[in-house]
């Protein structure tokens, strides 16, 4: 195998989420590195929609996570109560009442103790320049989001190549977090990447096997799941998750305790 295969597997194989990460400064230049590895990313037409705001004051990263725990984690708290709670998606195996839960929850520390937060935003009217079929016949939006989701992972990966930690935070509802930045209307507020150096011991990652996931020249239907093998999936897939969203085991509102 070449030199390169081998370096890009190390890379995927050890970067990792990192839900906790210290104060501490980032060495000097290292998010423009981030950044100009974000700025390769593959997008449909080469329409590049993406756009980014680095936030290093410690008002507006507190005003972001604010927004994100009264808001999104309420949100998305409230949903997950409605199905059995060892089903539920990791960061909400809090244990309690309902409003002990929450509590809980937003007695956390934050991503806003990260030193800098990479925010990513879309321009929707750059999607203008890519093929009008990709906006038609179940596309919709596509290739916009697609193209979102390569430059963030560029950024993840190039982090991880110089030992920095980062975390996925999803934006489910934009509007807030658009207000405290001043962006334009017509963008879209995508994903939020704190970044910083790891308050947590590397735990190891879970991928389904390769055999599992590939075919060859047809379909192998021995290798379709049923509803009930997808249930089953979840399972015992939150028990690999798991670690890794809840920093000691054990701790405070981990519902395995
Ligand atoms: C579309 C998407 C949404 C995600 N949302 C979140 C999130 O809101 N919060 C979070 O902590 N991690 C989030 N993640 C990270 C995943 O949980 C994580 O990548 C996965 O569990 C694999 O773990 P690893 O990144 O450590 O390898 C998200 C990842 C993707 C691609």
């Amino acid at each position: 195998m070449t030199p390169q295969y081998e370096m890009l597997m190390e890379l995927l194989q050890h970067r990792m989420s990192t839900r906790k990460l210290k104060p501490d400064p980032l060495p000097e230049g290292a998010i423009d590195k981030i950044l100009e590895a974000g700025r390769w990313a593959m997008s449909g037409a080469n329409a590049q929609p993406w756009e980014y705001v680095v936030v290093t004051d410690p008002a507006v990263k507190k005003a972001l996570f604010e927004n994100y725990r009264n808001e999104l984690d309420e949100y998305n708290f409230w949903m997950e109560q409605m199905r059995a709670p060892e089903l539920r998606h990791p960061a909400f195996h809090v244990i309690g009442d309902a409003k002990e839960q929450l509590r809980k929850l937003k007695a956390r520390p934050g991503w806003d103790e990260a030193p800098a937060l990479i925010v990513v935003l879309g321009d929707g009217r750059r999607q203008w320049a890519t093929v009008m079929g990709g906006h038609t016949f179940g596309r919709h939006q596509t290739h916009f989001t697609d193209a979102l989701a390569n430059t963030c992972t560029l950024m993840h990966l190039a982090a991880a190549t110089m030992g920095l930690g980062t975390q996925w935070v999803t934006i489910h509802i934009e509007e807030g977090f658009k207000k405290v930045l001043g962006v334009p209307e017509v963008m879209t507020l995508y994903l939020i990447i704190p970044v910083g150096y790891p308050d947590m011991a590397p735990k190891e990652g879970f991928r389904r096997p390769l055999s599992e996931i590939t075919h060859h020249n047809k379909y192998d239907r021995s290798k379709f799941m049923s509803n009930e093998q997808i249930v089953e999936y979840i399972y015992e897939l939150r028990g690999k998750t798991m670690p890794k969203y809840i920093k000691a085991p054990g701790a405070e509102g981990d519902i395995h305790r």
